[in-house]
């Protein structure tokens, strides 16, 4: 038997005003868009803002459902959004914010496990890592270069033969 680890890095930042200017960009982008949130019945209000390979920006945010499991998070509308509106144009980096009910939002959140096995999808498909930028409306930073690292041994198209 040998025992196997997984270990991964991501950088913390105290504040937007240390981040590189791209991921500054794109967490502004992310900020904005949790307004546009449809989120009647959680009142967690989501954004996110992906960039691609060519520089373009694509942002979107959370849509719910009466019907709960129907809706969708922030991360995945913009995936789909990309992937439909320019087939083929990888996405380099996406960035997250959020408003709860409270109206709290001063430290960063994680993509959901679905979302996660979504970028894993992106990321598999474009060969190109997806650059994580998370963070709430103010405060704390979190940058993760490579999101599949957040869902170690990840099912992928490649078991499917
Ligand atoms: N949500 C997102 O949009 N992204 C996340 O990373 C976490 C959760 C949404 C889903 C639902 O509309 C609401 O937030 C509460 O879970």
């Amino acid at each position: 038997m040998i025992k196997k680890e997984f270990k991964f890095f991501y950088e913390a930042y105290d504040s937007i005003v240390e981040l590189a200017k791209e991921d500054a960009g794109l967490l502004i982008e992310a900020r904005k868009s949790t307004q546009n949130a449809y989120a009647p019945y959680s009142h967690f209000q989501v954004g996110a803002a992906a960039r691609l390979m060519n520089g373009l920006i694509v942002s979107g945010s959370n849509e719910e459902n009466a019907s709960f499991p129907a809706g969708l998070c922030a991360e995945r509308v913009v995936l789909a959004s990309v992937s439909s509106r320019y087939p083929g144009l990888a996405l380099k980096a996406m960035a997250v914010s959020y408003q709860n009910i409270n109206g709290d939002s001063d430290r960063p959140i994680f993509p959901c496990g679905i979302c996660r096995q979504s970028f894993q999808e992106y990321e598999h498909r474009y060969k190109q890592p997806i650059r994580l930028v998370l963070s709430g409306l103010e405060g704390m930073v979190f940058v993760i270069p490579h999101a599949g690292s957040l869902l170690p041994l990840a099912f992928t198209a490649e078991e499917l033969g």
